[in-house]
């Protein structure tokens, strides 16, 4: 279902120091929100991480999860700007699971784990996803009409892990207008092959009907330019390094990454892809 630990980590396993060139210093790998013209990534960051967490109700008595958690972004913020009692991060990713554990941060702890078959008894009083919706299914599930009962299976074992009076800050990546250009259509296929195998962005319909019955909508946030300006300053960052990049990591590397994000600054500018924030509650009988 979706990307598998392979995939995922042909997206995430380059090099931690690959990323690390071009990501901000905390490594959010995710749409930052920018709240003026001249506001830095590193800032604009954080700025997402409060937004997310506001949307999930964190407060320092709490005990929060992180599904998809990365490098360890969300879990540093919880940890050292919220102070909270206790942060848990899941990834497939062997490599994001050491530097999270590399990070000693305090009350944190990562789970190296398919979320949809963790087996855990704890419940948590929040949740907070940042796109890792868009690896749960794949261009050939959704093909076949799948892609909502997937969905509503992801938001069903949210539930299942969270107390009564949970609430959650999920961020998606959304797929929008089909390229009619030949190249930009050619540019998201490699995109969702070869940077992002298995997985395929969610429409935002299909998260509309997958959260019943489980979670209540409050809150919908749009932010397609913020996301095209996160993109133009990682790509910005990555040119920086281009013969490091094409010494250490080989020309295919630099190149590739080049052209996923070049189309990602395209994609978000042309509609063909936006990022939505969700503000959720749970639903209790
Ligand atoms: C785009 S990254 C986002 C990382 C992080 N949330 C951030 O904002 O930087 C997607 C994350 O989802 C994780 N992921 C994808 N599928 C997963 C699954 N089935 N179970 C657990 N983690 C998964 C990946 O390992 C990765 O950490």
């Amino acid at each position: 279902m979706g990307s598998n630990k392979q995939e995922v980590e042909v997206s995430y396993d380059v090099s931690n120091e690959f990323f690390r060139l071009w990501l901000d210093e905390r490594m959010n790998y995710t749409c930052a929100v920018f709240e003026s013209e001249h506001q830095s990534l590193e800032a604009a960051q954080l700025n997402k991480l409060s937004i997310l967490s506001d949307f999930a109700k964190v407060t320092a008595n709490k005990s929060v999860l992180d599904i998809g958690c990365g490098w360890g972004a969300c879990l540093e913020y919880l940890a050292t700007s919220r102070s909270v009692k206790r942060a848990v991060g899941v990834t497939l990713s062997s490599s994001q699971a050491e530097e999270v554990n590399r990070r000693k941060l305090p009350g944190v702890e990562c789970v190296e784990s398919d979320f949809m078959k963790w087996e855990t008894t704890e419940k948590f009083d929040a949740l907070v996803s940042i796109c890792m919706l868009d690896h749960l299914c794949s261009p050939e599930e959704a093909r076949k009409g799948k892609a909502i009962d997937i969905y509503r299976a992801y938001f069903k074992k949210c539930h299942e892990v969270t107390n009564p009076g949970a609430w959650f800050g999920l961020q998606t990546i959304l797929r929008n207008k089909i390229p009619r250009i030949k190249k930009d259509l050619e540019d998201i296929y490699f995109c969702t092959h070869v940077i992002f195998p298995g997985g395929l962005n969610p429409r935002l319909e299909d998260i509309v009907q997958a959260v019943n019955p489980y979670w209540e909508i409050i809150t919908v946030k749009q932010r397609r330019h913020d996301y095209e300006r996160t993109t133009a300053e990682w790509l910005r960052r990555m040119r920086l390094h281009e013969a490091r990049i094409r010494q250490e990591w080989g020309d295919h590397v630099f190149d590739d990454y080049d052209r996923y994000l070049s189309t990602c600054v395209r994609a978000f500018d042309q509609f063909y892809s936006s990022l939505a924030q969700y503000e959720l509650r749970r639903l209790d009988a």
